[in-house]
């Protein structure tokens, strides 16, 4: 383990991985590349390209970095697992994106509790190539460190894990994936779009900032935006007295309705199964942020 810096970052070590590790990365990112194509949103695939993230294995952080500073400004840290919630606010603050090293033994392919390098690389940094969505993650990351300031935490972290986690997109050829924790899962990939049983509402700060959410299996629930300039614009707003209001309501449960709530398609698409795969049914990959495991700790 090399030494950790003040700011929680290593150094990533990649000529140091084995070949049994190169191994885990080709049969997630093969398995992933096949489900992705005409699930994933354009704005993510794109990216995946241009960065040339490849299925031979794990990416070397300074090579892919190189490509993203160009476009976008953002550099790739590398961390050895969740940080605190601080620091992890103030890399996202200064366009620094931290990426554990790690990746997951081969009995945890289809679930993961904490992120892994799989999870952060092809589930996160595709979309920082976006300069809307480049801008909404550095946005998160002052918010990030506001919210810690007035106590709000909680509340912000829902937003994380209702877009940059678990967000679904409208586009014309149909409902598309963006969140990272569904992209870098092959089963919550295929069930966010095709299952008829989780619900899906139209993008709204505040309903998202009352809904709790479950860290261990499949979402019941997905919010659904338009493009990513509505992500960013419906955030930019001071939340400070959002905090407040939605504070006053009841929390929600991701199963529970309200009157006002806004069904994005109530029809799921049908015909996919073709091209599908065989999942078994499971929680998702590499979800847990340190929000959670904080959530968690102190509940
Ligand atoms: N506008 C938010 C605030 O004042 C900051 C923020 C931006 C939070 C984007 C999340 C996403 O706290
Ligand atoms: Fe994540």
């Amino acid at each position: 383990m090399t030494a950790l810096h003040p700011d929680c970052t290593i150094e990533q070590n990649w000529e140091s991985y084995s070949e049994e590790a190169h191994a885990t990365w080709r049969l997630l990112f093969d398995r992933q590349q096949r489900l992705l194509e005409g699930r994933a949103c354009r704005e993510y695939l794109d990216g995946l390209g241009r960065l040339g993230v490849e299925a031979g294995g794990i990416p070397d952080f300074r090579r892919l970095g190189d490509i993203l500073e160009r476009a976008t400004g953002w550099r790739i840290v590398a961390v050895p697992g969740l940080v605190p919630d601080g620091v992890f606010f103030a890399h996202l603050a200064g366009r620094r994106f931290p990426s554990t090293c790690f990746i997951r033994r081969r009995d945890q392919l289809d679930y993961l509790q904490e992120p892994d390098v799989f999870h952060d690389i092809c589930g996160h940094v595709p979309l920082l190539m976006n300069p809307v969505f480049a801008d909404y993650m550095q946005a998160y990351g002052e918010g990030g460190l506001k919210a810690l300031g007035l106590g709000h935490l909680p509340r912000l972290a829902r937003l994380y894990w209702y877009t940059v986690e678990f967000g679904l997109i409208s586009t014309e050829e149909g409902l598309r994936i963006y969140g990272s924790g569904i992209l870098s899962s092959a089963g919550e990939s295929v069930y966010c779009l095709d299952d008829p049983r989780p619900r899906r509402l139209r993008f709204d700060l505040r309903r998202i900032m009352r809904t709790r959410y479950r860290i261990d299996d499949f979402q019941e629930l997905y919010f659904v935006i338009d493009d990513f300039q509505e992500l960013f614009d419906a955030t930019r707003p001071d939340f400070a007295p959002i905090y407040r209001e939605v504070a006053a309501l009841s929390d929600l449960e991701p199963s529970q309705r309200v009157a006002q709530d806004n069904d994005f398609s109530p029809v799921p698409r049908i015909g996919r199964e073709k091209n599908g795969p065989l999942v078994k049914r499971g929680p998702s990959l590499g979800r847990k942020r340190l929000e959670d495991v904080r959530q968690d700790h102190n509940r």
